[in-house]
């Protein structure tokens, strides 16, 4: 199988490019490295099934190079991070939009079918117990720029059913709900990676707001393998599917268990979102996804568990090792 891969230089997409190339397919990653790294490849850079080509989305030569001969296309290239959607706007808006079109126009063209990677930031500020995929998109003033990643995605997935509907491109949708795990950068916004960083260096772990927004946090180890089954199921085309993790956490409670877990004698400090974003900024006060259609579809069930993915994110921070090992409270099982 041959596979092409928008983002692959990224946190998901590089996990994605090492578990394809161990089930044999032939992989061709298209990436800008904005937010990826090469470092991340560095596993599989010198495979012969593997290709790099560096450049963006925007640019339709680039993309039919890397579909070219594809029988399959993993979008995941995206601008990415509440920090640089709020900081660079115009450019987020650009690639997230028009760059999932020229994406999907190249795919329609090659004849290969398509998966893109979408988001529960579009469910906005909906607090529901369980959100299926049918649920309310509840977005803020379309005057804060926070919300332009959540509309450009809702954008993608309007597109995607567009050329599924008029054109009967194969194309699948996931909604993922915060990923996390080895590689993730704390750079733009993600709270895990920056949690745990802040706590391996000793330094104060900065929970924004007062602490009690809930998320649902999934291992990017169990997410993988289950975005490639649903691009493998034709029931797939013009659906979207959640895929997200089971337990409900506050961001305090988090901090305080990563503290604990890791052996950290790090305080906790709430920072005002006034300060730690610079524009008036509106967080979601709870997440939680139904994943009862994509377990329907595939079986999928998230299995890692939060402590264990915290420790999994806490053995790839290399630069600093300020915190034995031996002292974590549990050892991740090899
Ligand atoms: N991590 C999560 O929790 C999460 C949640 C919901 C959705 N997603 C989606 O999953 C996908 C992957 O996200 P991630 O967490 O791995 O983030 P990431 O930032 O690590 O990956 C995005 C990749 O896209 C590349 N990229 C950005 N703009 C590009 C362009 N114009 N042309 C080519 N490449 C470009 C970046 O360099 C990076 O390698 C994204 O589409 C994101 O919206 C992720």
């Amino acid at each position: 199988m041959k596979t092409a891969i928008t983002g692959g230089a990224g946190f998901i997409g590089s996990h994605l490019v090492e578990h394809l190339l161990a089930a044999g397919d032939e992989v061709a990653v298209l990436d800008n490295l904005s937010t990826g790294r090469l470092e991340n490849l560095k596993g599989v850079i010198g495979h012969r099934n593997f290709h790099f080509v560096e450049g963006t989305i925007l640019d339709r030569d680039a993309v039919d190079r890397v579909v070219a001969g594809a029988d399959r296309v993993f979008h995941l290239a995206a601008a990415v991070g509440v920090n640089l959607i709020v900081d660079h706007p115009l450019e987020s808006l650009r690639t997230n939009i028009h760059g999932t079109e020229v994406v999907l126009d190249a795919v329609l063209e090659s004849g290969a079918s398509i998966l893109l990677a979408s988001t529960s930031e579009i469910y906005g500020k909906n607090t529901s117990d369980s959100l299926s995929e049918e649920a309310d998109r509840i977005l803020g003033s379309a005057l804060k720029s926070r919300w332009t990643y959540a509309a450009a995605k809702g954008i993608d997935e309007a597109f995607a059913h567009a050329y599924w509907r008029q054109f009967g491109l194969p194309v699948a949708i996931v909604r993922l709900f915060n990923t996390v795990g080895p590689r993730q950068t704390g750079r733009y916004g993600m709270v895990v990676p920056r949690l745990v960083r802040q706590a391996l260096l000793g330094e104060p772990l900065t929970v924004y707001g007062d602490g009690h927004q809930t998320r649902c946090f999934s291992y990017v180890g169990d997410i993988v393998p289950a975005i490639v089954r649903i691009s493998e199921e034709p029931l797939a085309y013009g659906n979207a599917y959640n895929l997200g993790g089971s337990y409900e956490i506050s961001i305090l409670t988090l901090a305080e268990r990563i503290v604990e877990l890791l052996g950290s004698g790090s305080a906790i400090t709430l920072v005002p979102y006034e300060q730690a974003y610079s524009e008036g900024y509106e967080d979601m006060r709870r997440r939680v996804p139904d994943n009862s259609k994509s377990f329907g579809l595939v079986g999928f069930e998230p299995k890692t568990t939060l402590d264990e993915i915290i420790l999994n994110v806490a053995a790839d921070y290399k630069p600093a090792k300020v915190l034995d090992p031996a002292r974590w409270k549990i050892t991740l099982a090899s």
